[in-house]
């Protein structure tokens, strides 16, 4: 592949946006900082660490949910959306941290997970009653006998429909049954859910991580799915095998719809110059497309490194095919829901590979924690696991080996937390990659992190009128052209040697590990 990939005018043109080659730094927050001392991450301990992130020269920060919560999905299963959960913290410490992170230059996102919501939730329990207001708020149906109103299944597995005896009627969760789908068709909603974007935004948030994004409508009539062809791929975002079973034609992706509620988020948004960011699971780059006019979100993540197994000729061009598309992309190597990126692809020379490609690209470029220190996935023990996945497979999908808590030190606890009993264990094999020691250690992966992101920020978006990639000699191995920053990348698993008089003085020095000058 050759030649200039694609051309930026358009995107030059909208060039104005405070998160146009924004860094991004994604907090798990259960697992980042202790402070109160009872084992989970907190408002406090986030606000305590914000320095260290600043550091590294990121620019906003993704907090993962925060809200009251009875944690059957790790609070992705909201009971109070203007309120923060006891165990981490109050509105003062939110208020604290906020206006911590501005001092530093930092700003904020929030996750709005608002496809479904807990089931304790005030709303669902008022929709229980069959002459309520909220009944119309969720997907109540009346299936035929004892069988639910269709096929429809949960990508955690099971039926998507629950029976409630009070109610004499079916409920939808496209999660587990502790998380029923909220209603989109009832205008209730749409106003209700502005009014929370409103109440944080007025608190000084920039903007939201939009959830399960492309989920929030449902068809109407609320049909049977068709079932796949036995040999169709396992791709697409969901954990459970019943979910590959069925075209899910109707339960998601109803993009009019979709699309028209994203148009409403974004007039919001826009007058408060607020980012919005999707979760969109959609791995063709043509169907995406869809999902982001120009009115719509600002940006999406893309999910292709996290599907595909490891091919690095076959991983260059899916990331620079993506990287023409006209939208803006957030690029991401590890996240809370999939296997980090150097237990993932097989190795930390791999994962470093990746990121600095995505650290070269136009876009939004994510870490999530510890993706600084190339952290591997935790080793949970049986009996450990408590995340609503670890039931499928034989308890081997549970996704809390991405989420174990952030290696601030060596030594026990790894300075994450001053409790005996961690929510989850920190996990041995994470202790040489502890942030003490790499800070204080100028070869570290940190130190590289941060040179690539100064790197990226020395190269002013106006300045680039193409993407272009040039291949190396071995497959998978190249330069990468973005205006005048170029970068030399190495996904092979074989060193490129080059002869150094024969590097143009402007190529980036930050160089990918196997790339050795002679
Ligand atoms: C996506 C979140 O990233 C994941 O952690 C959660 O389980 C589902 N949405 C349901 O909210």
């Amino acid at each position: 592949m050759t030649g200039p990939l694609a051309s930026r005018a358009q995107l030059l043109g909208n060039s104005k946006c405070w998160w146009d080659n924004a860094v991004g730094y994604q907090i798990y927050v259960p697992s980042f900082a202790d402070y109160s001392g009872d084992g989970v991450g907190d408002l406090n301990g986030i606000t305590s660490h914000l320095p260290d992130i600043r550091d590294l020269g990121v620019d906003l920060i993704w907090l993962t949910p925060f809200f009251p919560s009875p944690h059957r999905d790790h609070g992705y299963d909201i009971s109070d959306y203007r309120a923060i959960d006891p165990r981490d913290g109050t509105l003062a410490d939110f208020d604290t941290m906020l206006a911590t992170a501005h001092d530093l230059g930092l700003k904020v996102v929030l996750d709005l997970v608002v496809n479904h919501t807990s089931d304790p939730h005030p709303w669902f329990q008022a929709s229980r009653d069959p002459v309520s207001p909220y009944r119309s708020w969720y997907h109540w149906r009346r299936g035929e006998g004892t069988r639910p109103p269709n096929n429809w299944v949960s990508s955690f597995g099971g039926p998507a429909w629950t029976y409630d005896d009070r109610s004499e009627a079916w409920y939808l969760h496209l999660f587990s049954p502790h998380q029923p789908d909220l209603n989109w068709a009832t205008p209730a909603v749409a106003e209700a859910v502005d009014d929370i974007m409103k109440f944080w935004l007025e608190r000084g948030v920039s903007g939201f991580r939009i959830d399960t994004a492309s989920y929030l409508a449902k068809h109407p009539g609320y049909p049977d799915n068709p079932r796949r062809p036995a040999s169709a791929p396992r791709i697409g975002g969901a954990n459970a095998s019943d979910w590959y079973q069925l075209e899910h034609l109707h339960d998601i992706d109803q993009l009019d719809d979709v699309l028209a509620l994203h148009r409403r988020w974004r007039e919001l948004a826009d007058r408060y110059d607020a980012l919005l960011f999707g979760e969109v699971y959609v791995l063709e780059r043509e169907r995406l497309q869809r999902f982001m006019p120009d009115d719509g979100l600002h940006s999406t993540f893309w999910f292709g490194p996290f599907e595909h197994t490891w091919d690095p000729q076959g991983f260059v061009d899916m990331h620079i095919q993506t990287a023409a598309e006209p939208f803006t992309v957030s690029w991401a190597l590890s996240n809370h829901d999939r296997s980090r990126a150097p237990s993932r692809l097989g190795g930390i020379d791999r994962a470093v590979a990746v990121q600095t490609l995505q650290a070269g690209l136009l876009g939004i470029f994510w870490l999530y924690q510890g993706d600084e220190l190339m952290v591997r996935d935790g080793i949970i023990e049986d009996g450990v696991v408590a995340d609503p996945l670890s039931h499928l497979e034989g308890g081997t999908r549970g996704r809390e080996p991405s989420r174990t808590p952030y290696p601030w030190h060596d030594g026990p606890g790894h300075g994450f937390t001053s409790s005996p009993t961690p929510w989850l264990p920190s996990s041995p094999a994470q202790g040489d990659t502890a942030y003490t020691v790499q800070r204080a250690d100028s070869s570290s992966h940190w130190h590289r992190v941060r040179e690539l992101i100064t790197l990226r920020k020395q190269t002013p978006l106006s300045e680039v009128q193409t993407v272009q990639w040039q291949p190396g000699e071995i497959p998978g191995s190249g330069t990468l052209e973005v205006g005048q920053r170029k970068l030399l990348v190495n996904l092979s698993d074989k060193p490129v040697v080059l002869n150094a008089s024969a590097v143009p003085p402007e190529t980036s020095t930050w160089l990918c590990k196997e790339i050795e000058y002679r």
